[in-house]
């Protein structure tokens, strides 16, 4: 790595503003910066395995059936793509309960990442943070696209009546609706070290 791309990462997270970035030391930062790379590479390769298969499902069985696909496989598949990293989606208006914010480091997590988000002079909306001597890596979920809305956007006017009945038939106790193009719909936790 050049002396330049070192320096410039090292700006990156003091632009980040991260809590714990300003009482670490330098060797920390580097230390820091390669987890983000990690994580980074894991969540966009996971994502991706995610939404070929989501497209997949909804070409061949309609999206209502790719309701059905996600509640059998999205978890196997977030588990199995990331390997030997332990990767999580999790939301305050998750689907399925398994995904549910509980921890008190979570929720500080998502709080930040809510905050960053805003902040157009935070240009990386993820971090890493030690939590009891493990290393997460944080990262936020948009919907970032229109096909998203199709199971996450306005129960009247972008999910199907046949897709509604499939999500509430799989999720009863689904919070994960009303969302537009945008919005902060989840994120990535991924356990970087053993
Ligand atoms: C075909 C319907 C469908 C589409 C399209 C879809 N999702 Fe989901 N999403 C689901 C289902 C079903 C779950 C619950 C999966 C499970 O049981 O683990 C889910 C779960 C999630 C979760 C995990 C948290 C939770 O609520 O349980 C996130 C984050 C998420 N979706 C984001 C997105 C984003 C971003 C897009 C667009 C790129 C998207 N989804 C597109 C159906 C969909």
């Amino acid at each position: 790595m050049t002396k330049t791309v070192l320096l410039s990462l090292i700006a990156g997270f003091v632009v980040m503003g991260c809590n714990n970035i300003a009482t670490t030391t330098d060797s920390r930062n580097i230390e820091d910066s390669v987890y983000l790379r990690k994580g980074d590479s894991i969540a966009t390769l996971v994502q991706g395995v995610l939404l070929k298969n989501v497209a997949n499902a909804t070409q061949q069985h309609g999206i209502k059936g790719a309701v059905t696909f996600c509640n059998e496989k999205a978890l196997y598949l977030t588990d199995s793509a990331g390997g030997e990293y332990s990767v999580q989606r999790l939301s305050d208006n998750n689907r399925n309960p398994g995904n549910g914010i509980k921890s008190a480091s979570d929720s500080a997590a998502w709080r930040h990442l809510k905050a960053i988000l805003k902040d157009s002079t935070v240009l990386q909306k993820h971090f890493v943070r030690e939590v009891d001597n493990d290393i997460f890596y944080y990262k936020a979920i948009t919907i970032a696209m229109p096909a998203c809305l199709n199971c996450h956007g306005s129960k009247e006017k972008d999910i199907l009546p046949e897709t509604l009945l499939a999500i509430n038939e799989k999720y009863p106790l689904d919070k994960a609706t009303g969302y537009g193009m945008g919005d902060f719909r989840g994120m990535w936790k991924i356990k970087m070290n053993d």
